[in-house]
């Protein structure tokens, strides 16, 4: 959500600032600004909008002088999106200057407390509460009013502090909200993500909850709650700054999807060895497994959608029960759960609050959390019991493609790899998922080399006001990411039904030209979807369908058909989403939407 970026060195801090966080913008904001230290004298420039609107006021920076800052882009939670709700807050009397990323829950007591205290305030935002906080209890010594302020402090925070009464010094601290430190030659950053410094750095501390940075010159301290010192281990970022970029493509969505092949291969092919699933980061015990009785997939969006396809492939491979939950349901319904449950949760950035709220409430009732995430050293990579990291490499674009990819695979190599443990699938089952599941990357190659259909299917079809999904099975849980990846970046109202729903009710909704995007991969359910579209077509619907290599009886019935390779069904999504994000990504560009920021969206939900 609103992003941080801070810089303390020789160069000029405002234009470094307003680069590192352009790197930030894919997390969603509304408003933008930065503060500069030059000597004792605090400089603070903000404005509502993109932040190109910033980048004119200040000349790109250049016209703020000072070689300490902090730039902060907001995604508005308190307070409507405005130049005074903009970060950086200062303290009465300007001394100090705060950018937060979070939630403070208990603000409002605090704002009347400080009130009470004479404390006047110019914005609706929660964070102002932090600087105010911070004038309070400074004495001289900032880190000891960071630890005040911090233990008055419940909810979630990253911060960047900078003050007149430190010239020379900068500060951070973070809990519940990410936040890294760069660190280089003679200079350093800290971030709310490792892209805002991959141009200057690969060298990064990441920051435990209350620990507290202080920079003075290009000497970096960090201090836990008790004010003692912490030493961390370096971590080095070890993917390539292009990745961060658009490398040629024209929006960051489609790049990522076309790195699907190499991100499924990268997040398969270190787990595979002779033809069988080895997950050796798992601590969990064959004993752990052999008394499973129970798992929960958690997450949100297109993560719970991953979960929902792990529902039927870990039925089907491990023949336990398995419940798909969304986070935000999850967290509040009081589930019951025992310790011998698993509970998996799925997230890409590791900080969707919900997500890791449904994990804490989880290991609170004694369950066992394995964790299915792409950002490495999140706060869900920290807190689960296991970890599997997908290796999808840093994703830009708000709608999630690659993550997804990965994710599903993770999924897979799972439930291989409890069904090896279990017993529940003969060897050469396991032998042939695997040979099949190695062979996935080079048909989403395949799939990618070709995709005119999708572009022109796209191209005549952009104006439709309503596009449904239909599917059974497994392309259910498809039909479910294809209508939300649709309706997300194109703003087309889109629904998914399961197609044997059809006839409860939503086939009233068909009329004359209505799209119906159908998937038909699945074999044992293929005649049943035949009706289904057969259905949907004689009520006047304009039906594209997705089925597999060889399936040809369905081009009788649908209007278009997409074939994609011919693969085992229990893996038919690996390839079904690829068509899926192609025709979603055309549908959006031919509407000249803003593809990698949809309107209302951030990348990363930090706030329930
Ligand atoms: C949709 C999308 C979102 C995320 C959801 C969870 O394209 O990206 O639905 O999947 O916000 O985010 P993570 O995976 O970071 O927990």
């Amino acid at each position: 959500m609103c992003g941080i970026v801070g810089y303390i060195g020789p160069g000029q801090a405002a234009p470094i600032l307003i680069q590192g966080l352009q790197k930030l913008e894919y997390r969603g904001y509304d408003s933008a600004g930065v503060a500069v230290l030059d000597g004792d004298l605090i400089t603070i420039k903000k404005a509502k909008g993109r932040l190109s609107v910033l980048s004119q006021k200040t000349d790109g920076g250049r016209n703020l002088s000072g070689n300490i800052g902090i730039g902060h882009t907001r995604w508005a939670t308190h307070g409507a999106p405005s130049d005074e709700n903009s970060h950086p807050h200062v303290s009465q009397g300007g001394h100090i200057a705060v950018v937060h990323n979070g939630i403070i829950e208990n603000y409002k007591k605090l704002k009347e407390s400080l009130m009470a205290k004479g404390y006047a305030f110019l914005s609706d935002t929660d964070t102002e509460v932090i600087s105010h906080l911070l004038d309070y209890y400074y004495c001289g010594n900032m880190i000891d009013a960071l630890v005040k302020a911090i233990n008055r402090l419940e909810g979630s925070y990253a911060l960047g502090v900078i003050s007149s009464y430190h010239p020379g010094e900068m500060f951070a601290v973070r809990k519940d909200s990410p936040l890294i430190v760069g660190l280089g030659e003679d200079r350093n950053y800290i971030a709310s993500d490792i892209p805002a410094v991959l141009e200057h750095t690969r060298k990064v501390y990441l920051l435990e909850d209350k620990e507290i940075v202080w920079f003075k010159g290009n000497e970096v301290k960090i201090f836990d709650i008790d004010k003692q010192e912490v030493q961390k281990d370096i971590f080095h970022v070890t993917w390539d700054a292009g990745a961060a970029e658009k490398g040629g493509f024209e929006h960051f969505m489609l790049k990522e999807i076309y790195e699907q092949p190499s991100v499924i291969r990268d997040t398969i092919s270190p787990r595979i060895r002779d033809g069988k699933v080895y997950l050796d980061d798992l601590k969990m015990t064959d004993e752990d497994i052999a008394k499973l009785s129970r798992i929960y997939v958690v997450g949100c969006g297109s993560a719970y959608h991953v979960g929902v396809v792990g529902k039927y492939v870990i039925e089907d491979m491990v023949r336990i029960s398995v419940s798909a939950e969304l986070a935000s349901e999850f967290r509040y319904r009081k589930p019951i759960l025992t310790p011998d449950d698993l509970v998996v949760v799925i997230s890409q950035s590791g900080e969707t609050a919900d997500t890791l709220a449904a994990m804490r409430e989880a290991k609170r009732l004694g369950c066992r959390v394995l964790a299915i995430v792409n950002v490495v050293g999140s706060s869900v990579a920290r807190e689960a019991d296991d970890v599997i990291y997908t290796w999808a490499g840093p994703e830009i674009a708000v709608a999630t493609t690659k993550a997804y990819s990965a994710q599903l695979q993770v999924l897979y190599l799972l439930s291989l790899y409890l069904a090896d443990k279990k017993a529940t699938i003969t060897e050469a089952e396991h032998k042939k998922i695997v040979a099949e599941l190695l062979s996935i990357p080079d048909k989403v190659s395949a799939i990618l080399k070709d995709v005119t259909l999708l572009q022109e299917y796209a191209a005549s079809h952009y104006n439709a006001k309503d596009v449904f999904f239909l599917g059974r099975g497994l392309d259910y849980c498809l039909a479910l990411e294809g209508s939300l990846k649709l309706k997300e970046i194109s703003y087309i109202h889109s629904e998914a039904y399961a197609a044997g729903e059809l006839k409860h009710g939503t086939i009233s909704l068909i009329e004359e030209g209505t799209i119906v995007t159908a998937l038909a991969t699945q074999r044992e359910l293929f005649e049943k979807m035949l009706s289904n579209i057969k259905e949907v077509s004689s009520r006047g619907a304009v039906v594209f369908a997705v089925a597999m290599a060889g399936d040809t009886d369905i081009a009788s019935e649908a209007d278009t058909v997409y074939y994609i390779p011919k693969t085992l069904p229990v893996l038919a999504p690996a390839l079904t989403i690829v068509p899926l994000q192609i025709f979603a990504y055309y549908m959006a560009v031919n509407k000249a939407c803003d593809v990698d920021k949809p309107r209302n969206l951030a990348k990363s939900v930090t706030v329930e």
